[in-house]
């Protein structure tokens, strides 16, 4: 069975990058090389900035994002941000489980799962991250972890599952210039598929999409992959030509 047709996905992740006037000249770049992508765009951007970028953005094909959000509705939660709060700002995307997040804030599965539920409670798509290490992928334990981090969102969503994007990120190939080659990122998606369409009827239309050191020149022959439903994009998407190409490259093979 192979997956059906659908538009792509292309989501830039900034990180902690970009200033007023970088993100200003960035989004110049953009809305002047872009027009009508027949893929999905999306830019995931610091917080601070989502009034900036929201107010920039506005009437382009460009929806905006988050990098995290809190599990909790509001409160006593000191430097956490809500998703109803992001919602306030237009916000239609939130990454939730970036690799970054469980190994600097020591998030688990079971606090992803949560985040992935306050976005969809909220009414924001999460971009749920699952991806193994070097160690992990020299092991042979690359199935049984991304298995693992998709199960327990499963678990914690239910049906709401088919409403996620699911981002197969691999630890050793994030910024590290190091991609997975398209053949193994297919090996993985097609995986990470089977797992869904025993959740949901609905897996087809869930938009697993790869990230990695995704740049212009890989960009074709990654999501040219029958699992590959697009890209999250971390340093191609800080500068405007790359991240085009890449959109262009995505609205190529979008329908
Ligand atoms: P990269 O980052 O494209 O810089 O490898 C991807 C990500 O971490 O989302």
């Amino acid at each position: 069975m192979t997956s059906t047709n659908k538009k792509k996905l292309i989501a830039g992740n900034w990180k902690m990058n970009g200033s007023l006037a970088a993100n200003a000249a960035l989004i110049d770049g953009l809305k002047a090389g872009m027009s009508h992508p027949a893929c999905d765009v999306a830019l995931c951007v610091p917080s601070v900035y989502l009034a900036q970028v929201q107010q920039l953005c506005a009437g382009t094909a460009m929806h905006l994002g988050v990098q995290d959000l809190s599990t909790h509705v509001q409160g006593a939660y000191t430097g956490e941000v809500s998703a109803a709060m992001v919602k306030d700002f237009g916000v239609r995307y939130a990454i939730v489980g970036h690799s970054e997040c469980r190994q600097y804030h020591g998030e688990t599965d079971e606090l992803v799962a949560k985040k992935a539920q306050a976005a969809l409670a909220a009414g924001i798509t999460p971009i749920v991250c699952v991806g193994e290490t070097l160690t992990q992928r020299e092991a042979g334990q690359t199935e049984e972890v991304v298995k693992r981090q998709l199960a327990a969102v499963i678990h914690t969503n239910g049906h709401c599952i088919s409403e996620i994007v699911l981002a197969y990120e691999p630890v050793w190939a994030i910024g590290t210039g190091q991609t997975a080659t398209p053949e193994q990122a297919q090996a993985v998606h097609a995986l990470l598929r089977v797992q869904l369409r025993a959740a949901s009827s609905q897996a087809e239309r869930i938009q697993i999409v790869y990230g990695g050191s995704m740049n212009a020149a890989n960009a074709s022959a990654l999501l040219a992959q029958t699992d590959i439903d697009g890209g999250l994009i971390g340093g191609a998407s800080l500068k405007a030509a790359d991240f085009l190409s890449i959109i262009s490259a995505a609205s190529e093979l979008s329908v």
